[in-house]
């Protein structure tokens, strides 16, 4: 059996507004890349023991040096190999490209892909601790194809409908841009994170079945375990880690900030 991460890294961060790409923004003196490498290596997270870590960066050139010089610091210190490959448009095409890489050097090691746990990550979760990728990869190795780390949802969730603009206008209210139509069940729900954990082989086979989609129905999967439900394969929930949260908005950056303070004491 053999662990490789892959961490995507290629987004552009224009949410965050700091003109630069999200996996280079600081977050307590350090980029979020390194935050996100850090948490997964041999010290922080023993007995995960990665073979292979897979960065997937920008094209941008200074970007993309920045970060892969990042990698190999990372690879320097843990002994752990590192590959760099470019990201593309979307999640989805920067995923396949990481899958791309561990494919490769799954094949000149000769891993049988059956047998090779790929943990995809979002360097969008910098904090997430290494003991949620040790659970995704041991439920991926007890046998399940597709898992997701995951916690309970702690808002009210109302799924919403466009208003027409001469309807609320008719009704004598202000303009309003949505209706609720329902109140989701809590219960049911879960706010999922990452890594989220594949076998190669179910990798390959669910990215070729993307090929076969259009390109606008391949840009609405914000994950892989969504390729897994359209493929009708069960998708695991292990429990997540609220230190997994992503980051997205400033705000966001500054709860992360906190977080970094706490541990740091
Ligand atoms: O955009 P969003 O925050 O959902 O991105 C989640 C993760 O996917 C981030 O770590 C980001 O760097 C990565 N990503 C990527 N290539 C893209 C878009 C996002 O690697 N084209």
């Amino acid at each position: 059996q053999h662990r490789a991460l892959v961490v995507v890294a290629a987004g552009s961060g224009q949410r965050l507004g700091q003109g630069m790409p999200k996996a280079l923004v600081d977050l307590g003196g350090r980029p979020l890349l390194a935050h996100a490498l850090e948490a997964m290596s041999p010290q922080a997270a023993p007995g995960l023991e990665l073979e292979l870590l897979v960065l997937v960066l920008p094209g941008e050139p200074e970007a993309r040096e920045k970060l892969a010089a990042l990698g190999a610091d990372h690879a320097r210190r843990t002994g752990v190999e590192v590959v760099v490959c470019e990201g593309g448009s979307s999640r989805p095409v920067s995923v396949a490209r990481g899958m791309d890489a561990v494919t490769d050097h799954a094949r000149r090691h000769g891993w049988d892909a059956e047998r090779l746990t790929v943990l995809v990550h979002d360097a969008a979760r910098p904090l997430t601790p290494g003991d949620v990728a040790h659970r995704v990869a041991r439920q991926v190795e007890a046998g399940s194809e597709a898992v997701v780390p995951a916690l309970p949802v702690t808002d009210t969730i109302k799924r919403v409908l466009p208003v027409e603009e001469t309807e609320s206008r008719a009704a004598g209210v202000e303009l309003q841009a949505e209706q609720v139509r329902e109140t989701v069940p809590r219960a049911e729900l879960r706010a999922v994170q990452t890594p989220q954990g594949f076998t190669l082989a179910f990798l390959q086979r669910a990215f070729a079945h993307l090929g076969d989609i259009a390109d606008a129905e391949a840009e609405a999967l914000t994950d892989e375990a969504m390729i897994a439900e359209a493929l009708g394969v069960d998708v695991v929930v292990v429990p997540g880690d609220a230190r997994a949260l992503k980051i997205t908005t400033p705000a966001d950056l500054l709860a992360a900030e906190a977080l970094v303070a706490e541990a740091s004491g």
